[in-house]
């Protein structure tokens, strides 16, 4: 996915940014960075690793930056370094950043200046992950990459393309300017979203057959807690309306628990009145059973027979009747599809998106286990009013990002109206 424009109104001059690089082939590319946000007027502070010397002399990062380069921990003249370089800083950019760093930052390790510092600040952080195809696809680092990202980290690529092993695959840094119209939108993030009410869907229904069964699907609830994280992320008032997940919850969010959809349509029409935007990530059943038994149903009576009568359909129920919802807001629903190719999903997307009254529509490919349900990554298109973008196979937290992005962008222009 390209990283995009960064907002018009976001400037770095100013801004205090950190760069942190770590040992790899990389680091010769985010020379680029350093020099772009140096150009722009950043305040560019940049902290290495002692592998990172062996590809990039500190000297030519001091130089570009126009300040002294951080290596060590003692002998700087510091009091407490990791804290002086944090306090204050903007935004954080790691690039590159090597399964070693990634993995000490997912596990809060703080043994040198590099991981002291990064334990300690505060502002946004972006990973620009490069590494071997391999050591990306580890399980190792597939789980410490999701870590970071439930810690709020916003990923810049990997691409995929030639890596210094001479193979070809994914891990490949992303270019220098992808990674720096990314630090722009990341400045520009923090309060993009302010004072503005977001109501997000999350989980599966379960409509009950029985004290102890029930009609259910296997929705974790990460891609909808994505969305809410990365809301909140940027300043936004974030209610989850949550069925049954099995991921972690984001932190700041008001969460609601429900089971079944009617008790799901109940909680969202209440809020929606109140909400500038209101996305509907939860997979609710289509059908229940038309009546849920009071005892549990024995096994020596054989298979029941269940009759399934069809759930609300509570998209269609905003998006046909615009009175529930507050003047202006924009309503997103998702579009659960077995179909990877973009230029059909796409297709799907804009039959959904009319079909069912919504400003938006991600459909997403539900067929293969790196997409979907459960999984940490999503193959989606975004169709809007402005045509359709395929956002390709990203983390559920890019897609996140992505969405919301067309979002403020959306609330932008309806206020101009
Ligand atoms: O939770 P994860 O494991 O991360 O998985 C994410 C996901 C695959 C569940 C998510 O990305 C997704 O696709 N959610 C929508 C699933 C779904 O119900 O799709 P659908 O095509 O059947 O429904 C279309 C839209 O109508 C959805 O926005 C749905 O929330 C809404 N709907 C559907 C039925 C109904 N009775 N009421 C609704 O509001």
């Amino acid at each position: 996915m390209g990283a995009g424009a960064p907002p018009p109104d976001v400037k770095a001059q100013g801004k205090k940014i950190l760069v942190c690089v770590s040992g790899g082939i990389a680091a010769f590319k985010v020379v680029v960075v350093v020099r772009s946000f140096a150009e722009m007027g950043a305040d560019v502070r940049v902290v290495m690793t002692r592998s990172a010397q062996h590809f990039v002399g500190a000297q030519t990062f001091a130089a570009l930056s126009g300040n002294p380069v951080s290596t060590e921990m003692f002998g700087s003249g510091a009091d407490v370094p990791h804290v002086e370089l944090a306090r204050g800083a903007d935004l954080t950019i790691v690039a590159p950043a090597t399964a070693n760093a990634v993995a000490k930052m997912a596990l809060g390790i703080a043994d040198d200046l590099f991981s002291a510092v990064l334990l300690t600040v505060r502002s946004p952080v972006l990973l620009a992950p490069a590494m071997h195809t391999e050591m990306w696809e580890h399980p190792a680092t597939r789980g410490n990459i999701a870590t970071l990202e439930k810690h709020g980290v916003t990923l810049v690529g990997p691409s995929e393309g030639a890596l210094s092993s001479g193979d070809s695959g994914a891990g490949r840094m992303s270019e220098p300017d992808e990674i720096v119209r990314a630090g722009l939108r990341a400045l520009g993030r923090a309060e993009d979203l302010a004072g503005v009410r977001v109501l997000v869907t999350a989980g599966g229904t379960q409509e009950p057959i029985d004290p102890v069964r029930f009609v259910g699907n296997r929705s974790s609830g990460r891609m909808g807690f994505a969305i809410a994280r990365e809301a909140a992320a940027r300043r936004a008032k974030v209610t989850v309306v949550a069925g049954a997940t099995s991921a972690e919850p984001p932190s700041g969010v008001e969460l609601v628990q429900v089971a079944t959809a009617d008790e799901m349509r109940a909680a969202v029409l209440e809020r929606a009145p109140e909400c500038d935007v209101i996305v509907k990530a939860a997979a609710v059943a289509d059908f229940k059973p038309e009546e849920a038994v009071e005892r549990k149903l024995k096994k020596a009576s054989g298979p029941p027979e269940i009759t399934l009568v069809p759930t609300p359909d509570i998209l269609a129920e905003l998006g046909s009747r615009p009175g529930l919802r507050k003047a202006r807001s924009i309503l997103i629903g998702f579009a659960a599809e077995t179909e990877p190719d973009p230029g059909r999903l796409g297709l799907l997307a804009e039959e959904k998106r009319r079909s069912k009254g919504a400003d938006v529509i991600v459909a997403n490919d539900v067929g293969s286990s790196d997409s979907g349900f459960g999984a940490a990554t999503n193959r989606a298109v975004i169709a809007g009013p402005d045509g359709v973008t395929d956002v390709g196979l990203v983390t559920k937290m890019a897609l996140a990002s992505a969405l919301i992005e067309r979002i403020s962008q959306l609330l932008k222009e309806r206020r101009k109206l």
